[in-house]
């Protein structure tokens, strides 16, 4: 393995993909529990999130893949709450680290000279930007 910072990328990429997968698994579950006066507005919320999520899944299993590594096939660890309002909290907590990973990523694979994936994690940090606000949002003026 050169030293080009390869390896490195492809350790953060996986521990990247577990994420992924557990932000998936975490917003179908969350979908699928959360009772309450919301119910409706937050399973049709969480549900939402899962296509992008699935989507971040698909780039970096395949950047992985095709740097020569091979992609972790286990989630992070799932929290699994049972009030809406910790399904929020939890569920932002995860967008936030989520984002300072993929900031930290970004600079390694622009280290790397992966210039097209530093393009790609552009876009992937404008999505999970965007999950955080609307978490925030809501968690605003929860009752
Ligand atoms: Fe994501
Ligand atoms: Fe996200």
């Amino acid at each position: 393995m050169k030293h080009d910072g390869r390896q490195e990328l492809i350790d953060g990429l996986n521990e990247d993909l577990r994420g992924e997968f557990q932000a998936v698994i975490m917003y179908r579950l969350y979908a699928s529990m959360v009772q309450g006066p919301y119910r409706q507005e937050l399973r049709a919320f969480f549900a939402s999130e899962i296509p992008e999520e699935l989507m971040h899944a698909q780039i970096l299993a395949d950047k992985i893949s095709s740097l020569g590594g091979t992609p972790v096939a286990e989630p992070a660890p799932v929290p699994v709450v049972f009030e809406a309002k910790e399904m929020l909290q939890k569920a932002l907590d995860a967008e936030v680290a989520t984002l300072a990973r993929y900031v930290k990523r970004r600079s390694q694979a622009e280290k790397a000279g992966e210039h097209g994936l530093v393009v790609q994690f552009d876009d992937i940090i404008a999505d999970e930007t965007n999950h955080r606000d609307e978490l925030r949002q809501m968690l605003a003026r929860w009752p």
